[in-house]
């Protein structure tokens, strides 16, 4: 795992915005793994500027989401198919019918899981998944103590992450937030062949924490991507706040850059 400490979220969007443009240069069909959330909404308009200045062309690309909270409709204005809608794909020359993102709305969930896992299979699998973190140390949807092998399902979200989700919804209302999402497993993320996360923020240091020096556990689910074999975190001063090995993971970022993960 290749840990890059940045300055500011302005510095790390910058850096996240890069890999995902050298990705689609260097392979225009990619297949990409897209998250929600506060987090990437910088870099998601850094993509879109890229790609108006038509240095980037995302047309050949397909995406697949984390994520969807069950019960939003697509129209729902904090239902994820409504943010990549207004926050990315709307801005970019991707075609949005080979865009996914999982049905909130499915009435046979595992079969809709099912189906998801066998698109993202018939695409060839995932070339880059861009990740957040949630405090809890939840990736996707997927909340301490679920499996570190499974694959898209549906999750009761915890009492954190519905706190720390409610800002987004009417009037901040905890009783608006959705209770359980479908989500990518654990298992659908390691599948992919390179992962960055991004984390920005005091709140994320607990959960960046464990990520990079924790025990792998299923009460930091997170943590499974110490396992993983091209992976970069890119985060903040902020949310770097609690690793022991800080120096020495910037000093190795500034011997390698963004290789090497
Ligand atoms: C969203 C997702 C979540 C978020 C996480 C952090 O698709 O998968 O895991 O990445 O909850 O959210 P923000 O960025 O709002 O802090």
């Amino acid at each position: 795992m290749k840990v890059a400490i940045v300055q500011n979220p302005e510095e790390g969007s910058r850096l996240a915005a890069s890999i995902f443009i050298d990705q689609v240069k260097q392979n225009p069909k990619t297949v990409l793994g897209l998250a929600t959330g506060s987090t990437p909404v910088k870099m998601y308009k850094l993509l879109a500027e890229a790609c108006k200045a038509g240095t980037v062309s995302f047309k050949d690309c397909q995406s697949f989401n984390l994520d969807e909270y069950l019960g939003l409709a697509p129209e729902h204005d904090q239902s994820y198919h409504y943010f990549m809608k207004t926050q990315l794909f709307d801005h970019i020359d991707i075609d949005q019918a080979k865009t996914h993102v999982p049905d909130g709305l499915a009435t046979d969930i595992a079969a809709s899981c099912q189906a998801y896992e066998d698109a993202i299979k018939a695409a060839g699998g995932i070339d880059i998944q861009l990740l957040g973190i949630g405090s809890d140390g939840h990736i996707a949807f997927n909340e301490p103590g679920c499996s570190l092998a499974c694959r898209t399902h549906s999750q009761v979200l915890t009492q954190q992450t519905i706190n720390d989700n409610a800002r987004l919804f009417f009037q901040g209302r905890v009783d608006e937030v959705p209770t359980q999402a479908v989500t990518m497993g654990i298992g659908s993320i390691m599948d992919a062949k390179k992962v960055v996360l991004l984390a920005f923020g005091k709140g994320k240091q607990d959960a960046i924490a464990g990520l990079v020096e924790g025990p792998v556990t299923a009460m930091c689910p997170c943590s499974a991507l110490q396992y993983h074999n091209d992976c970069i975190v890119i985060c903040d001063e902020e949310a770097a706040g609690k690793l022991r090995n800080k120096d020495y993971y910037k000093y190795i970022f500034s011997q390698t850059g963004v290789s090497n993960a």
